[in-house]
């Protein structure tokens, strides 16, 4: 069946203006942007698909990447400058990070050493193999900090898919916002990432989209999705409320 049905719409044309809440923008500190000459290539690239504003999320997890607030900091630091000597006026950064709710993330929160994106939400992921054996207790420990946590591409968890994808609609009551990766809407991740990804859409359970850019690659892709207006329909208001949630960062 062809015609209009059939019509796709590029996503990119609705991202102008979007705020970026997930990324490994800045350098050399986790398995993104190696060095200061890749962060300013993937910040064109960003400018060219008119995204301006970041809120830069490196990855903490205690075994391969035990960022702090100050590697965080000194990475946000450098970056800044190597913008400011571009010219680039119009490029903004906050710094936050992407927390694996692992052990040692329940000692940064008991040591209140979180960079959350905004205000109360911090954002957390967890392993592809396996959800943390108390999963609960850590949530619960981030909400008795007043934190809530915005879990990181929750289509990607494949231990958590099933029909009605109950186990989401259980973390939502608990308190849990959702963040979808935009390549999670293509094959990307795999053919049943993407499933997911519609599921959740369909389900009404997502809250904001990051595009989760560790490298030039992805950003090419992010430039070519094209959608059906059904998907890009449900799309925009999570769009909107993540550049309306998260612009305010940047007042
Ligand atoms: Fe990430």
């Amino acid at each position: 069946m062809l015609g209009i049905f059939s019509k796709k719409i590029a996503l990119k044309d609705e991202l102008e203006g979007f705020v970026d809440i997930h990324n490994h923008l800045l350098p050399g500190i986790d398995d993104g942007s190696q060095n200061i000459e890749e962060s300013l290539a993937l910040i064109q690239g960003f400018k060219d698909l008119g995204i301006t504003r970041f809120i830069a999320t490196p990855h903490v997890m205690n075994d391969y990447y035990p960022n702090t607030p100050e590697t965080i900091g000194e990475a946000l630091e450098k970056l800044r400058n190597a913008v400011r000597e571009k010219g680039w006026d119009d490029i903004r950064f906050k710094a936050a990070a992407e927390y694996m709710m692992d052990q040692s993330f329940l000692e940064v929160l008991q040591n209140n050493q979180i960079l959350p994106l905004i205000s109360n939400l911090v954002l957390v992921e967890m392993s592809f193999f396996q959800p943390p054996i108390n999963l609960h207790e850590i949530i619960f420990a981030l909400q008795s900090k007043k934190y809530q946590p915005v879990l990181a591409h929750p289509e990607r968890y494949a231990f958590f898919h099933s029909r009605k994808m109950e186990k989401y609609v259980e973390l939502k009551t608990r308190g849990c916002y959702f963040q979808l990766n935009v390549l999670s809407l293509t094959g990307h991740y795999g053919k049943h990432i993407q499933e997911a990804a519609f599921a959740l859409l369909d389900l009404d359970l997502i809250d904001y989209l990051g595009t989760d850019t560790h490298q030039q690659r992805h950003l090419e892709k992010l430039h070519d999705i094209k959608l059906p207006q059904k998907r890009i329909d449900q799309l925009r208001p999570i769009i909107a409320r993540t550049a309306a949630t998260f612009g305010e960062a940047f007042q």
